[in-house]
């Protein structure tokens, strides 16, 4: 059990206190059974009483469904504290991710983090819904079975003096030795459902590339290591039972002779000696609980761990007190910035960038790939922080604003961008939940999608398939614009965003933006001179420093790498007309 993770607990705590509540109650009954049978066979069936056999049998039918009753009231607070317990891990977990930078996802597999959501969170509830079911059970049946054993005999409750603690470092041994083969399990686990998840999410991608034989293959080797560890582990494990059994054997014969030889002398009851049998079954079968425990905990052990380490994520980025909320303009200022994905001392992906962009302006940005365009730009709105240096939008430093406005005011087009389930209103809605669907339609011309939109059978009502792969590329993209000129952004950032559409349709977007926004700063990555070049700047980028900045023609003049693109990608053209 983890503090960290405890914390989730929240609203069950009354269901977590109950259980235990409950399980005393079953135990207590269950402990003064064995007794009230001593007494029905020593008392009643030897004097031959029947109306005292009637009467204490009534009163042991009725400690029996008490017994039933706590038990099974324990057994349903204790799976609702468990199953709510989970349900607030997810939700925090869930909370937890969305508070994440882009630098806290870099840290984590999508797939590592469904495994947590998921198995490794059943995990917990289990052991947890075990753990106060048995931990409270467990100890107080061995007392007080002991105790009445005690009371009955002395020899036998000596004899449990031994054989417990046997029984119990034997339990203990099984369980370490099985405990680091489930470890591995459950990290083969993580292996199993990053592998499955990728191939499931590229399944086109496995088809096109026709490598079905060769991911089964891989599938078929994690699945094996599986099934080999969990085997392994289990048969570990499997001890347990004839250990279990053995012990319960050889401590009922050690009783029957010692009890035997006590009904001889005539200093014990054959009733007693029902009683104490029975005992130290209940004493046993709680060791061999605490065992089980033990096992679910240790299981559990691996997977809260991981749970942990996802909630004690720190939060990259978090607001300021006094964070801004209005972003002035869409003016961009780069002071000495470096920046490293690995943070301080790391491979620097940015070196010593210096820029001014004037609200308004059209900022074209070129550069081979791996050059840093989209890592430079990502740092506007502040999907990365600087490691060294500032960005500043409209004069303040971007670490100065309220991240939700920033973002809202400056809006991106990611270059792996994604739509969702859901129909095409809805995704475009995603830039502003309240837009009307004028509004949203107006921002589809504008990012020339209206056209084909319209052309759909169920034009804006047109389902979206998860992914986007219903429609092509180039809509994709155009779509994913509209969405980020449904925020009204002071600065509009198309990382490579027109990369699928047609020369003619880019040209029409770029006008678009010419006439419709003005006053928005627009940034525009292409790997097309023709996308760029009217741009009133454009920066040359050449691995992680900036080459050149100016206009088309008088980088023409002055800069080697785009002298070189320009003119490839012109003769290229004119070549095909
Ligand atoms: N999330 C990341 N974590 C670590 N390194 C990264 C990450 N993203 C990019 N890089 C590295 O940073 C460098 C710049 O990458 P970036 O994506 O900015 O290039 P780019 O100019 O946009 O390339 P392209 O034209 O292919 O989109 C590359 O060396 C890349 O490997
Ligand atoms: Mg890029």
């Amino acid at each position: 059990m983890n503090k960290t993770l405890l914390k989730s607990v929240r609203e069950f705590k009354k269901e977590t206190v109950l259980t235990p509540i409950f399980v005393i109650l079953e135990v207590l009954m269950e402990v003064l059974i064995p007794l009230q049978m001593a007494k029905i066979i020593d008392v009643g069936i030897q004097q031959g009483d029947l109306p005292y056999i009637l009467k204490m049998g009534g009163i042991l039918v009725v400690m029996a469904m008490l017994a039933l009753f706590f038990g099974a009231v324990a057994g349903a607070t204790a799976a609702k504290a468990g199953a709510g317990y989970a349900r607030n891990l997810r939700h925090d977990i869930f909370y937890k991710i969305q508070e994440f930078s882009f630098k806290n996802i870099d840290n984590f597999s999508t797939s590592s983090l469904v495994t947590r959501m998921t198995t490794d969170i059943t995990n917990v509830q289990m052991a947890y819904m075990m753990t106060i079911r048995l931990l409270a059970r467990a100890p107080i049946m061995m007392i007080l079975s002991w105790i009445m054993t005690l009371t009955i005999n002395v020899k036998v409750a000596m004899l449990f003096l031994v054989a417990a603690p046997l029984l119990g470092f034997a339990l203990i041994f099984i369980a370490k030795k099985a405990h680091p083969l489930f470890v591995q399990v459950f990290d083969q686990y993580d292996v199993l459902n990053n592998d499955v998840q990728e191939n499931v999410n590229a399944a086109r991608v496995v088809k096109a590339y026709v490598r079905e034989d060769h991911e089964i293959e891989k599938f078929h080797g994690i699945s094996l290591l599986v099934f080999k560890l969990f085997t392994k582990a289990e048969k570990i494990v499997a001890w347990n039972s004839p250990v279990m059994q053995f012990m319960m054997y050889t401590v009922i014969i050690v009783i029957v002779l010692i009890g035997g030889e006590d009904i001889i002398l005539g200093t014990m009851e054959p009733g007693e000696l029902t009683s104490v049998m029975i005992y130290a079954i209940q004493i046993l079968m709680s060791l061999m609980m605490v065992s089980f425990v033990f096992v679910m905990n240790m299981i559990a052990e691996a997977s809260t761990d991981r749970i942990q380490e996802v909630l004690e994520e720190v939060p990259e980025m978090q607001d300021k007190p006094d964070a801004v909320k209005e972003v002035k303009d869409g003016e961009i200022i780069f002071e000495n910035v470096d920046f490293s994905y690995a943070g301080e001392g790391g491979p620097l992906a940015l070196k010593n960038v210096n820029l001014h962009i004037r609200s308004g302006q059209t900022i074209g940005i070129f550069g081979g790939t791996g050059s840093a365009k989209s890592t430079l730009v990502s740092l506007i709105p502040r999907l990365y922080d600087v490691t060294k240096g500032s960005v500043k939008v409209g004069g303040i430093d971007v670490r100065d604003y309220n991240l939700e406005a920033l973002r809202d005011q400056v809006s991106m087009v990611l270059q792996k961008n994604v739509l969702f389930t859901g129909s095409i209103y809805d995704n475009i809605r995603w830039g502003d939940e309240d837009a009307s669907d004028e509004e949203v339609q107006r921002v589809c011309r504008l990012a020339q999608a209206d056209g084909f939109i319209r052309e759909f059978p169920e034009g804006y009502d047109t389902q979206i398939v998860e992914g986007g792969n219903n429609v092509s590329g180039g809509q994709k993209q155009r779509l994913c614009i509209a969405r980020a000129l449904l925020k009204k952004p002071k600065i509009l950032i198309l990382d490579d965003s027109t990369s699928a559409v047609d020369t003619k349709t880019d040209a029409l977007i770029r006008k678009a933006f010419r006439e419709e926004i003005p006053n928005t700063t627009k940034i525009i990555i292409s790997q097309r001179v023709s996308s760029i070049e009217d741009a009133d700047q454009i920066i040359i980028l050449d691995d992680g420093r900036i080459d050149g900045v100016g206009t088309s023609e008088e980088l023409l003049k002055n800069n080697a790498i785009y002298r070189e693109v320009y003119e490839s990608q012109m003769k290229g053209g004119e070549d095909n007309e």
